[in-house]
């Protein structure tokens, strides 16, 4: 029981919701429950507890009080029923989808996503009699076209991984519950702070929380965030307990109560960084185009505005000399770490064809509009000087 209502703000929301200290001895910070199992005062109760008639905790796979923190801390911040975590995004993903799909039905996705989702639709649900579909969701009149009652499902990524481009959460939600399809939005670039696609209209909003939401680099997890209780609770039963196990440590459930706590704080100065360095990017003459949200001349700048509180903490962008001055401008920086992964506070620069969108051939990248000359940039927290000194410099170097 919470002593914080739902009603305050979600900084207070993302500090205290769900924990009542004076429960736990009145210990300040949520202990961890390590136990992988729990024990039952009757043998009847437990046959209770596994029949659902009972709500209490029976086997860490299903539940454990420190991921239930942790869970209604999100469900709260996304604005939410209920949500339910897992050991990483793919562990949500694939949880959530497994759930949500049967053969014969069909999954409409937009054209790009992250590479290793782009892999478990196209190369592994697609395997098992689950028709997938990719629709240009920039312009959301695509999925009206195509549509139809064997769609169960509609999933987006905005911002998208690594293109940048935007979906209008509303509009697609509205055409996919036309047709009762659920709406699945990956909302990892953004975390609740910066869009909370529920109150837009998405059925289940996944996060690879590995990024802003743990906001360390030091914790690889998932969670589904659900608008009933009842897709929730399916996904838990069916997705989480049987289908993939996927289940978070409560170690590291701890180490995501504590990045909550700064998520707003940290968003705000990603947000700050970005937008400097998009600009400094931008009016550079080694840069062909930036993607950045922010920018006025980003031709859904008008949507970001609508849509998300601001523009986030990621750059994408192509240098005139194409792949090779890429690779030569990751090479020359030199605070800036070379690395996948996004959303901690160190800067990280990669490649999204070689690296996070290799999953996906040449030619499916070429329909997904992923250029082989794209570099992505996590803006981390550093102090700006030092990150425009970093990336001018070597930008120069391509001079
Ligand atoms: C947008 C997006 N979704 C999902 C994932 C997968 O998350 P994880 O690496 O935690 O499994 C990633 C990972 O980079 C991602 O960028």
């Amino acid at each position: 029981m919470s002593f914080i209502s739902k009603k305050q703000g979600f900084a207070t929301r993302a500090i205290h919701h769900g924990y009542n200290p004076r429960e736990h001895q009145g210990a300040l910070i949520p202990p961890i429950f390590l136990s992988s199992t729990f024990t039952f005062e009757t043998a009847e109760l437990g046959g209770k507890c596994f029949s659902g008639e009972d709500p209490g905790y029976f086997y860490t796979r299903i539940g454990n009080p420190t991921l239930a923190l942790f869970e209604s801390r999100m469900a709260s911040l996304e604005g939410g029923d209920s949500a339910v975590a897992f050991g990483s995004g793919m562990g949500a993903i694939a949880s959530t989808l497994w759930t949500l799909l049967r053969p014969g039905d069909e999954i409409i996705v937009d054209r790009t996503m992250y590479g290793c989702t782009f892999a478990f639709l196209n190369h592994g649900i697609g395997h098992f009699g689950v028709q997938v579909s990719h629709v240009d969701l920039r312009n959301p009149q695509n999925l009206k076209d195509v549509i139809s009652k064997k769609t169960k499902v509609v999933y987006l990524e905005t911002p998208v991984n690594p293109t940048m481009s935007l979906v209008d959460i509303a509009a697609v939600a509205e055409i996919a519950h036309q047709h009762a399809a659920k709406v699945v939005v990956d909302n990892t670039y953004c975390s609740p702070y910066l869009q909370q696609p529920i109150a837009l209209g998405a059925d289940v909003v996944v996060h690879s929380a590995t990024k802003y939401i743990g906001g360390h680099g030091d914790v690889t997890a998932g969670v589904a965030v659900m608008a009933d209780a009842e897709t929730a609770l399916q996904i838990r039963m069916q997705g989480l307990k049987d289908l993939t196990g996927a289940v978070l440590s409560p170690q590291d459930a701890y180490l995501l109560l504590r990045g909550l706590k700064t998520l707003d704080l940290r968003l705000d100065r990603h947000c700050d960084n970005a937008q400097v360095i998009a600009e400094l990017l931008d009016s550079h003459p080694a840069v062909q185009t930036v993607y950045f949200p922010g920018l006025k001349s980003f031709p859904q700048y008008e949507l970001a505005k609508s849509q998300m509180r601001r523009f986030g903490g990621i750059v994408a962008f192509e240098l005139v000399g194409g792949v090779g001055a890429g690779k030569k401008f990751l090479d020359a920086l030199q605070m800036i770490s070379r690395a996948v992964s996004l959303g901690d506070a160190e800067s990280l620069a990669q490649h999204p064809a070689s690296m996070t969108h290799s999953t996906y051939t040449p030619q499916e990248r070429q329909a997904a509009g992923i250029s082989d000359g794209l570099v992505r940039i996590s803006v981390g927290l550093e102090t700006l000087q030092d990150l425009k000194d970093d990336v001018s410099q070597a930008l120069d170097s391509l001079l």
